[in-house]
């Protein structure tokens, strides 16, 4: 079965099984799960194969939007295989304001929670009421609050514990009905304060679309680093070094360093090897030209990595999944 057209990368691959569980019955017919190299797919956006041959596929296919007006808020149930923009744009034609920030963010409902998205001063967590989640030893379904989910940046339980025990089937929002436009972050601070959420959507659509490729276009995965956090410590050497660069402090005292910049500053932005590169307009983001092979992408995310550790002693770590014959793989023991 190819997956040349389920994963953003554009890259060769393929898997001997592949399961679409869409229903409850489905999800207890799969195969005993326990002694194999397995890995759930949404959309591919997220994912990089990097060999030609990847493990046994789930791809959930639960489908389904339904939403309830309560006095003060609006609940909405989604089906994990809902396309997560669609989601954004019909909650806005419904008057559900809260979304508008993670416009145009590729992937499925079902994988938001996974790595908590965000993006624009807004994330996942900020709207989820509860998750439910297809254990596989138990065989059944089991409701997970949003605070048993331990959202944090780029992470949750889904990453943790709770890895590969089960699938995510359905996501549940609470949007309030009290609605104020969220313009925290760079490059919103220019709209009104009394912005519609159609017009803070629009501006983070212009946003995106000035830096991001389209995977269309030019297949990718998006930030392919996660910002990486430091001490204060280690922080305050480098801005002593470097006045100029970003940062946002953390509630936990950590300092979220900018990848991108991190990148830029090594002189990588648009840097290009082979079929591979580091995209022109934001050097967080490695593109594929025109290459088959994963491990293309996993040495040049190499040499970023040493670049920058040569540079900043800073170590970026991947946000984007690798995907080996057998299972995911820590980037650290790629080669
Ligand atoms: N920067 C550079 N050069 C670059 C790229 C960025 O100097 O090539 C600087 C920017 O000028 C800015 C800072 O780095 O001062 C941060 O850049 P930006 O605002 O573009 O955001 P980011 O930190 O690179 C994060 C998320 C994105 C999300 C944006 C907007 C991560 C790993 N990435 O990127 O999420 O869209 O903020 O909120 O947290 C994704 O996860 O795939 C993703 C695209």
């Amino acid at each position: 079965y190819s997956l040349k057209s389920n994963n953003s990368f554009n890259l060769k691959a393929s898997c001997s099984r592949i399961f679409f569980p869409s229903s409850l019955i489905e999800l207890q017919q799969l195969p005993d799960l326990s002694a194999e190299n397995f890995y759930i797919l949404g959309e591919g956006s997220n994912t990089l194969f990097v060999e030609s041959q990847a493990p046994i596929i789930i791809r959930p296919k639960f489908n389904g939007i339904e939403v309830s007006e309560q006095d003060d808020h609006f609940i909405v149930t989604v089906g994990a295989a809902e396309n997560w923009h669609d989601l954004v744009c019909f909650c806005l034609e419904q008057g559900i304001y809260g979304l508008e920030n993670l416009a145009l963010i590729p992937g499925s409902v079902g994988a938001a929670p996974v790595q908590n998205i965000g993006a624009y001063g807004v994330e996942f967590a900020d709207f989820c009421q509860e998750i439910q989640w297809y254990e596989f030893a138990s065989k059944a379904m089991h409701s997970i609050t949003k605070q048993a989910c331990r959202f944090a940046y780029r992470d949750s339980i889904f990453k943790q514990e709770s890895y590969n025990k089960g699938l995510i089937t359905q996501v549940t929002f609470n949007f309030p009905k009290k609605w104020q436009a969220n313009l925290s972050y760079a490059g919103l601070d220019m709209l009104a304060k009394e912005s519609t959420a159609e017009q803070v959507m629009a501006k983070v659509i212009a946003l995106r679309s000035s830096k991001l490729p389209d995977p269309k276009d030019l297949p990718n995965a998006g930030s392919f680093f996660k910002n990486p956090l430091v001490s204060e410590l280690d922080f305050a050497h480098l801005q002593q070094k470097y006045p100029t660069i970003p940062y946002y402090p953390q509630s936990n005292g950590e300092i979220k360093l900018a990848a991108g910049w991190l990148i830029d500053q090594a002189g990588l932005k648009g840097f290009r090897h082979g079929g591979v590169g580091v995209h022109q307009h934001q050097a967080l983001v490695l593109v594929n030209y025109d290459s088959d092979l994963g491990t293309d992408i996993i040495s040049l995310a190499k040499y970023i990595q040493r670049k920058v550790k040569e540079k900043f002693s800073v170590s970026l770590i991947p946000e984007v999944r690798m995907i080996t014959h057998d299972g995911e793989s820590a980037f650290s023991s790629l080669s």
